[in-house]
């Protein structure tokens, strides 16, 4: 299916997306005062999130990132997560915030706390964009949230459907 055929329709627009980071930033600042963070993002699809989320933190953080893939190709979850790039950083007794664009079943997360967990960091939250909680497989909730969506697949601001639409500056809901 070609870009310009994909039926969707916008759910949420730039300058809410922009003002919405910019209050989590300030929760993750308040909350980690004087700390150092270690941002840790989840690739591919939340690389524009992240960019956007640090440079809005009055805090100091060092990144690294991961790629996770959970999806094979389409809208559903194979259920199994599959790791291609691991962290480059040493996070033992290092304060971790994982970034993510979005948490579906909630495997991914799960996953990947977990494995970090092996490595003795300090303490791991996980902030994501996006969350649709009506399709949890497991239980798992982030810290913090940018918008709750509902079941529907959702793509721009990072995400993709079949590696289209990942470019748009704007979060939209794909219609069938
Ligand atoms: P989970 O493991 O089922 O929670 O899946 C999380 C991953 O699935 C996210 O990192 C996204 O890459 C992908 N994903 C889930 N829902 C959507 C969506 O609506 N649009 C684009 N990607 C999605
Ligand atoms: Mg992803």
């Amino acid at each position: 299916m070609k870009l310009e055929t994909l039926q969707k329709e916008i759910l949420f627009p730039r300058e809410l997306i922009d003002k919405r980071v910019k209050e989590l930033a300030e929760d993750i600042s308040r909350d980690y005062q004087g700390r150092e963070l270690i941002v840790i993002g989840i690739l591919k699809g939340a690389f524009i999130f992240m960019a956007d989320l640090i440079r809005c933190l009055s805090i100091p953080c060092r990144v690294d990132f991961v790629r996770l893939a959970s999806y094979g190709s389409g809208a559903t979850s194979s259920g199994k997560v599959v790791m291609t790039k691991d962290i480059e950083t040493s996070i033992k007794d290092r304060e971790i915030l994982i970034v993510e664009d979005i948490v579906d079943s909630g495997l991914t997360l799960t996953w990947l706390v977990s494995w970090l967990q092996e490595r003795n960091p300090l303490s791991i939250k996980v902030c994501a964009f996006l969350d649709k909680r009506a399709r949890r497989q497991v239980d798992f909730e982030a810290d913090y949230v940018g918008f709750t969506v509902d079941d529907a697949f959702i793509v721009g601001y990072g995400l993709d459907f079949n590696e289209k639409a990942r470019f748009l500056p704007d979060i939209y809901i794909i219609k069938e």
